[in-house]
C-alpha cells in the first residue's frame, strides 16, 4: 500500500492535482487526500482550489458539483459507477411534477441531487447547513428534496416554516429502525447517541446530537465522554476508531455501508490520476443555472457552516 500511496502523491504533484475525499470513503484513501470532510466542506474546498485537476473520491453528484463550481478545471471521479441512490430518486420531470403540485413555493435541494435538478431549484443545502439555508428564505412554505428525513428534521427546528418534502431518502440511513436504536441503547445505557439527519425522525428524536459527518466527528472531539453510539455510515466510525483509539464507538448496525462510496479504491485513484479518467462534464447551460443554486448556499455558509 505504501508504494501505491507514494505513486499517487508523486502523480498529484506532477499533475498539479488535488484530492478531495468524503468521510464515507474507505479510510485508507485519507493517506492521499488533501481534504477529508463532509459535503459542505468539500464543496467549499473545491470552490477555492488553485489546482488544475480535482479528483473527487466520493460519488457522482459530488464530482458534478465540483465541476459546476470549477468549469475550467478537469474534474475526475475514480469509479464512474459511484452514484448516489438518493440523488437518483428525483429527475427533472419528477421535480417539475412536484413543483407543479405546489406552485410558487421556494425550492430547496439537498446537495445530494443531480446538476439538472439543482438547475431548477432556488437554493441548495447540505446536512450541516440545511436549517440555516431554509431559514434564510423567510418563507412560510418551502419545497424540500430529495431527502424527506432531512426535510422533516429541518421543519422541526423552524417554528414558522412548513417544509413540504419529496419522497426520497438515503437507503442506508433510512434503514435504521427504532428497534435497532432501542436494542443498542438498552445494551449501552447512558451512552450518547449521535445521528445523521438522513435518519428517520423516530431515530433523530432519540439522539443526543444530530449532525453531518463532520458535525458528529467534531462532537466526539469536543466531548470528554469515552463511549458513543453512532447512527451513520460506517466510514465515520472507521475514522473515529482510528483517530480516538482510547474511546469506544458502537455502530447501530454493522451493515451501514454505502456501497457506492466504497467503490473507489486506492488503485482506482492511481488509475484515475494516471489516465485522467473519468472526466466529469456538465452541460454549460445547466451548469450555469446550477451554479447559482450552489453559490447562494456557499454565500450563506461563508461564516461557519453548522446549524
Ligand atoms: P454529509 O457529508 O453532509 O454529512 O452527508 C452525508 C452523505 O450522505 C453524503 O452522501
Ligand atoms: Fe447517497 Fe446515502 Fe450513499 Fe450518501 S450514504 S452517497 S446519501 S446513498
Amino acid at each position: 500500500m505504501k508504494e501505491l500511496v507514494d505513486k499517487i502523491i508523486k502523480l498529484k504533484k506532477d499533475k498539479n492535482a488535488v484530492i478531495l475525499a468524503h468521510c464515507y470513503q474507505n479510510a485508507e484513501i485519507d493517506e492521499v487526500a488533501d481534504f477529508v470532510g463532509d459535503s459542505l466542506y468539500l464543496s467549499q474546498m473545491a470552490s477555492k482550489t488553485n489546482a488544475k485537476i480535482i479528483l473527487f473520491a466520493g460519488v457522482y453528484f459530488m464530482a458534478q458539483t465540483a465541476k459546476i463550481l470549477c468549469p475550467d478545471k478537469k474534474v475526475l471521479l475514480p469509479n464512474i459507477n459511484a452514484g448516489c441512490e438518493m440523488a437518483d430518486m428525483i429527475n427533472l420531470e419528477q421535480l417539475k411534477d412536484f413543483k407543479h403540485k405546489y406552485p410558487n413555493i421556494p425550492t430547496v435541494c439537498y446537495i445530494n441531487s443531480t446538476a439538472e435538478v439543482k438547475s431548477e431549484c432556488d437554493i441548495c443545502c447540505t446536512s450541516s447547513n440545511a436549517i440555516k439555508i431554509v431559514d434564510s428564505l423567510k418563507s412560510e412554505k418551502v419545497l424540500f428534496l430529495p431527502d424527506k428525513n432531512l426535510g422533516r428534521w429541518v421543519e422541526k427546528h423552524l417554528a414558522n416554516t412548513t417544509v413540504i418534502t419529496y419522497d426520497g431518502y438515503c437507503p442506508i440511513h433510512h434503514n435504521i429502525t427504532i428497534e435497532d436504536v432501542l436494542n443498542v441503547k438498552r445494551a449501552n445505557p447512558n451512552i450518547k447517541l449521535l445521528a445523521h439527519p438522513e435518519c428517520q425522525e423516530v431515530i433523530t428524536s432519540q439522539a443526543d446530537f444530530v449532525g453531518s459527518t463532520t458535525g458528529i466527528m467534531n462532537f466526539v472531539k469536543n466531548s470528554s465522554d469515552k463511549k458513543f453510539i453512532i447512527a451513520t455510515e460506517k466510514g465515520v466510525v472507521d475514522r473515529l476508531r482510528r483517530d480516538y483509539p482510547q474511546k469506544e464507538f458502537v455502530i447501530i448496525k454493522e451493515n451501514l455501508v454505502c456501497r457506492s462510496m466504497k467503490l473507489n479504491s486506492l488503485q482506482d485513484i492511481y488509475n484515475s490520476l494516471n489516465n485522467e479518467t473519468y472526466e466529469i462534464e456538465v452541460n454549460r447551460e445547466i451548469s450555469q443555472k446550477a451554479l447559482k443554486c450552489i453559490e447562494r448556499m456557499l454565500d450563506i455558509s461563508k461564516n461557519g457552516a453548522a446549524n
